[in-house]
């Protein structure tokens, strides 16, 4: 077969009939729209190469559409330990299942996001990657797995395949061209502001939300976008880079008995582990050197165990501090102990304002980290950064990063209803802020709830008004510990069933924020059990009833 293949040059192209360009799909699965960013900037590089790309979201592609493709490239993010990211899971579905379709004439490859810090690293793109392979697909280049610092490696692999894409034909033999047009350069966050380069933002409101009884220490924070020219929409998130604590970085260096000013590579290593590397959480290179030097038997019985769950109970509460107490004192050099540690990232929070009621600032709702264990206070790395280190007027360093696919919808009219406990009403203030300036006339309903009224009734002044004055069509709150029995958004939501029913027949789109494991979980159940209920559906039908809200972008999820 391929001896019939003949890739013409651009040259033999200009002097034959016109020849179209070869189309390349550009899949991606996003859950906080990296991936979906990579495909963008791939999509500018296919047509700078000649090629013609379609990029579209993975559940947005049935099994005859991907059937009938040449050449595809897909970019996916895992989720959690080892899922799908939220819009690629209809689409693993149809494609993992024994009814999908042959795929011999289909060129792919696959590039996957991930974090080693989880398991299942890249699972998506690992099984979407095996799984087209096995329906006889061929890969164009083999799959890269990127870590957390993935832009360079990704940008380095787009950089492979896509030549190699423009250079296959298409299955039936037909040769394709591809004409190199001007380079375009990919599409970038205009501001020039990201994750490599964040802005240094004044940091202008600094409030604690939660009242002094609460269990919870939930703050406000208002950045100045000053001259940035940071731009972000209602719905997207603000990527903050943190400084570690100082008191941490100092009791890291006394454990190892270091000198602060020791030089790794050209940074002194106390500049280093404040600024630049993670000293709470422990990588699992770090956990595997201390394992070979400490001799601890509960350490290496459940690492040579490879038992999960043992592995996460030991290291429930340690921090690097916490297992370098186990090893033997010395045993490493500043040197040798700071290659085990990962660089620092950036927290991401769902941004809870909308740049149009918030003008030249962007607010965030975020919970701070605090407890004690051993002896000692701790925290989160970004939280308490935010909240006790970044002085009045101090700065931090941000970024925009945007979520496309968490947006309100475009009919201003349609209904919205958002469940969003505890700080997962971030997003949702952005939502009514936005709503109210767009002077849309949807109608609104929010689920809200925490443990107390009396301390954890975050916004409680701005959602009355919202009431007040009819921009908040319904609110229903859920406070668990306010009396015997528990109470929780989703009790809300069955309680109200008929209703909510009857807002999503009226096609309102459903949105989720906060807590992924349990939360978001039972969310999602009791939805399915009113759409049964109220739908007078089996269980069967409810999920294809779901699913159909999926597809329609109207059940859309930021949850973590
Ligand atoms: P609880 O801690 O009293 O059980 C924010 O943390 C709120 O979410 C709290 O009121 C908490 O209740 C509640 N919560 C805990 N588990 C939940 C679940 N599975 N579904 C919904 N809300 C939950």
């Amino acid at each position: 077969l391929h001896s019939r293949l003949a890739i013409e040059t651009p040259a033999v192209a200009a002097a034959s009939a016109p020849a179209k360009a070869a189309s390349l799909h550009i899949l991606y699965g996003t859950q906080t729209g990296n991936a979906e960013r990579v495909a963008m900037d791939a999509a500018a590089i296919a047509r700078s190469l000649g090629l013609a790309p379609e990029v579209a979201g993975l559940d947005d592609i049935g099994m005859d559409e991907l059937a009938a493709m040449q050449r595809l490239i897909v970019v996916t993010s895992t989720y959690g330990e080892g899922e799908m990211p939220d819009n690629a899971q209809l689409f693993w579905e149809a494609l993992s299942a024994a009814a999908a379709p042959r795929l011999e004439g289909l060129r792919f490859g696959v590039l996957a996001l991930g974090d080693t810090g989880y398991d299942g690293f890249c699972q998506a793109g690992k099984l979407i990657d095996m799984r087209l392979e096995q329906l006889g697909a061929t890969r164009i280049l083999a799959r890269r797995d990127c870590d957390i610092d993935y832009e360079d490696p990704a940008a380095a692999w787009v950089g492979e395949a896509l030549p190699l894409a423009a250079a296959t034909a298409d299955s039936d033999g037909i040769a394709v061209v591809a004409q190199p047009l001007a380079a375009a350069a990919p599409a970038r966050e205009a501001s020039g502001w990201n994750r490599k380069t964040p802005y240094p933002a004044r940091l202008a409101v600094n409030r604690r939300l939660s009242g002094s009884a609460s269990a919870k220490e939930i703050r406000h924070y208002e950045f100045d976008l000053g001259d940035s020219g940071l731009t972000y929409e209602a719905g997207d998130a603000l990527g903050v880079m943190p400084v570690n604590d100082p008191a941490l970085v100092h009791l890291l260096l006394s454990r190892l008995s270091a000198d602060p000013q020791a030089l790794v590579g050209d940074v002194p290593l106390e500049a280093l582990l404040t600024t630049k590397v993670e000293i709470s959480t422990p990588s699992r290179d770090l956990i595997a050197e201390v394992e070979r030097r400490a001799g601890n038997e509960e350490l290496t019985h459940v690492l040579r165990n490879g038992d999960k769950e043992a592995l996460d109970a030991f290291l429930w509460g340690k921090d690097i501090c916490d297992l370098l107490a186990l090893a033997p004192e010395g045993a490493s050099s500043a040197t040798e102990f700071a290659a085990l540690l990962k660089p620092l990232q950036h927290r991401a929070y769902s941004i809870s304002s909308s740049p149009h009621a918030a003008s030249g600032s962007v607010h965030l709702t975020i919970a701070s980290v605090r407890y004690h264990a051993d002896g000692r206070d701790r925290g989160g790395v970004c939280s308490t950064f935010l909240a006790d280190r970044v002085a009045q007027d101090g700065t931090a360093g941000i970024f925009v990063s945007q979520n496309k696919s968490f947006r309100l919808p475009a009919d201003n009219d349609a209904p919205v209803i958002m469940v969003g406990p505890g700080t997962g009403i971030a997003p949702f203030r952005a939502f009514l802020q936005e709503r109210r300036t767009r002077g849309a006339k949807g109608r609104n309903w929010l689920f809200f709830g925490d443990q107390h009224r009396a301390s954890d009734f975050i916004y409680e002044d701005e959602l009355a008004e919202m009431s007040r004055d009819g921009l908040l069509t319904r609110l229903d709150l859920a406070f668990s510990r306010d009396q015997q029995e528990k109470i929780y958004v989703q009790t809300r939501m069955r309680e109200n069933g008929k209703a909510l029913y009857a807002w999503l027949e009226d096609g309102a789109s459903f949105y989720v924020c906060g807590d992924a494991s349990r939360m978001a979980r039972d969310v999602d159940s009791a939805l399915a059990d009113i759409i049964a209920t109220h739908g007078g559906m089996t269980a069967d039908r409810a999920t294809d009833y779901i699913a159909g809200l999926k597809r329609e972008k109207r059940y859309l999820r930021d949850v973590y």
